[in-house]
Formats: structure tokens, C-alpha cells, sequence
């Protein structure tokens, strides 16, 4: 199969650069990074740092490594984060936290909308006994991918930082897709950012480069940060070949977020005028859309995913039993989105 040919709605982790970010990387001034001689990466750090309102930034590999970063240096052994149980940290990070930092995870159920519930925050703090771990910090997760791509409202950052400072408590955001939910509430990223410690972002989702996050904080966090991602690994040489693409990330690619978020409607509207497909349509509010198939479908889900492939070059994400993701993306065309629709209502309008 041409991948160009194909519309691949599997992830926006698929995305390939633009070609204003093949152009800056082939030109990019580079340095040896990890000995502060990268002056490509230096500028994407004043500018992440500058978008989230917040005094020093760092950039990471992956945001695996951005949020582990963030939980070694909010933690020491022994200490213990409160997060989501459909949260990527707690589900998709391989335990990295509890692995290479000997940090325990008290999960809590995220509602529908994303949050979770403030009561249910309070009653996992733990209190000061020595049979506890202690805890240190709270992890959020903005847009709230498992929960439907879902972008939670400033408001409910400003809750949970007032209690957060009632107990001493530090605040990390997994904000790997905080562009799509600042472009989906119409507030620049400040308005969730001003509530949190630190804050991880990813420039190779939806902002299309290739490789890239940043993770954000005060300058005393990013030079605890540096020496964690030294010792991960993570301490890249000329790295400006990749930071390049990123620059161009945050100058060009956020704005038009708002269209990935109108094409996951069109298809998730497709989607729930079709027999059999069980879907949230309240959900669907960014770019990201989950659909189930109900049983009376005469479909297996491998079935699904590989005629949707293989009779209409349409890829998408087989999540678990009979429920499917779908993520828009700036290589999701107009045309792309109408091949989708097609397949969809070819292989599942007529079962
Ligand atoms: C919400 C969320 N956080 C963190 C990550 C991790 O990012 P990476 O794949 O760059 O490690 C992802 C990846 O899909 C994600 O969806």
C-alpha cells in the first residue's frame, strides 16, 4: 500500500513533518546539546517555555520520558503519585515511574468528562504514617485521551491546585495534546498551565514533527529535570536537526488543530448514523473519536479493521473486544475524511 494513498487514522503519532519542517531541519544550526552548545533547541526551549507561561523548559525524546522525568523529580523512593486510572502514565507507560524511580501509583477512576473527582482525590492523599508512602503529587491528563480526546476546562486545573496547596502537593500535567484542548476551549494553554508545577507537551502528535516533547516548570525544576534525562539517556548531541521541526510545530501547526477536531466530527456523525455502531457523540470534542460495534453486528473486529484496510486503504485503531479509535490529523485530508465516510458506510451501512 502507498502510504500516501492511505488514511491512516490509527494515531496522530503517525503523522510525518511538513514540509517546512523537512526545510528547517536540512537547515537547522546545531551544537552539542547535552553540552548547552545547541542554539536550534535553546530557542525551542524559550519558546515552549514562553507558550506555557512558565520560566524554563527542556526538551525530551518522547513524553513518556517527559512525564517521567517530571515524576522523579517531584518524588523521591517511597513517594506516591495520585493519577487516573485510564491515565496514559498509569496505563501506557510501561510503569516507568514505579520501575525506575520506585515511586508508587495510586490510581483513582477518571469520570466520563476526563476529571477526577475532587473527593475522590482527597480521600488517596495519605496521611502522614509511617505504614504509607507519601504522597507528593497529583497527575493530570489534558486532552484526557482514553475519555475520548475530552479537553477538561480551566476550572477544574484552579480546584485541584487550591487542594494541591492545602496539602503540600505538586501538580504535573501529561499535556500531550494541551494544544487540541486550548484550541477546543478557545483559551491560550496559560489558562491550564498557570495551575501546574510542570507540564509536559508533545510536538510529534498533532503538531506534526517527527520526534519531540517539552517539558515545562520553574528553573530549578528544568535543572533537576536535566541531569534525570542525562541519566535515562535521554542527552542528545545535535539535536537541533530534530528541535528545528519543532519551532515550526509551535509557529505553524496549532492554530489549525481546529480543523483535525472538525473532521473527527464529520466521521464520528458518520459514525453514529450507521446500524450497530455505539458511540458518545459528547465526547467527541477534539480529534480523537472511540466508536464500539455492537454484538448484533455480523462483524469480528479483526474483520473491520482489515476490510477497512485492505478494500479501502482506511487504517484505524482496534483498542480492545469491539471498541475502535479513530485521531484526525493534518495529513487527514478533506478528501481523506470523504474516503473514510465512504468505507464506513460501505463495510458497515449494509450489515
Ligand atoms: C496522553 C498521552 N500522554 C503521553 C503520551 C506519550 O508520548 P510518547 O509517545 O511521545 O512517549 C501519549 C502518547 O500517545 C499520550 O497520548
Amino acid at each position: 500500500m502507498n502510504v500516501m494513498d492511505s488514511v491512516d487514522l490509527r494515531s496522530d503519532t503517525v503523522t510525518w513533518p511538513t514540509p517546512a519542517m523537512r526545510a528547517a531541519m536540512a537547515s537547522a544550526e546545531v551544537g552539542d546539546d547535552v553540552w548547552g552548545d545547541d542554539p536550534t533547541v535553546k530557542r525551542l526551549e524559550r519558546m515552549a517555555a514562553e507558550r506555557a507561561g512558565m520560566e524554563a523548559a527542556l526538551f525530551v525524546p518522547s513524553g513518556t520520558m517527559g512525564n517521567l522525568i517530571a515524576a522523579l523529580v517531584h518524588c523521591n523512593r517511597g513517594d506516591e503519585i495520585i493519577l487516573g486510572d485510564k491515565c496514559h502514565t498509569y496505563i501506557w507507560e510501561a510503569g516507568g515511574a514505579s520501575t525506575l524511580g520506585s515511586i508508587a501509583m495510586h490510581p483513582v477512576p477518571n469520570l466520563p468528562d476526563g476529571t477526577l473527582p475532587l473527593s475522590a482525590i482527597e480521600a488517596a492523599i495519605r496521611p502522614d504514617n509511617p505504614h504509607f508512602p507519601r504522597t507528593r503529587a497529583i497527575f493530570l491528563e489534558n486532552t484526557q485521551n482514553s475519555c475520548g480526546g475530552v479537553a477538561i476546562p480551566p476550572v477544574y486545573f484552579a480546584q485541584v491546585r487550591e487542594m494541591a496547596d492545602r496539602h503540600g502537593l505538586a501538580v504535573h500535567l501529561d499535556g500531550a495534546r494541551i494544544f487540541n484542548a486550548a484550541v477546543a476551549l478557545g483559551c491560550p494553554i496559560t489558562e491550564f498551565t498557570r495551575y501546574v508545577d510542570s507540564v509536559m507537551f508533545c510536538l510529534s502528535k498533532g503538531l506534526c514533527a517527527p520526534v519531540g516533547s517539552m517539558l515545562c516548570g520553574t528553573e530549578e525544576f528544568i535543572y533537576h529535570a536535566r541531569r534525570w534525562r542525562k541519566a535515562l539517556g535521554g542527552g542528545m548531541r545535535q539535536v537541533g536537526v530534530i528541535a528545528a521541526a519543532g519551532i515550526v510545530a509551535l509557529e505553524e501547526m496549532v492554530d489549525r488543530l481546529a480543523e483535525d477536531h472538525r473532521h473527527a466530527r464529520i466521521l464520528a456523525e458518520t459514525l453514529a448514523g450507521l446500524p450497530g455502531v455505539i458511540i458518545d457523540l459528547d465526547t467527541v470534542q477534539t480529534n480523537i473519536v472511540y466508536f464500539q460495534l455492537s454484538e448484533s453486528v455480523p462483524l469480528e473486529p479483526q474483520e473491520l479493521v482489515s476490510r477497512l484496510e485492505s478494500e479501502y486503504r482506511v487504517r484505524i485503531g482496534w483498542m480492545k473486544e469491539r471498541e475502535f479509535r479513530l485521531v484526525t490529523h493534518y495529513w487527514i485530508t478533506p478528501e481523506k475524511v470523504e474516503q473514510a465516510v465512504r468505507a464506513f458506510r460501505a463495510v458497515l451501512g449494509q450489515v
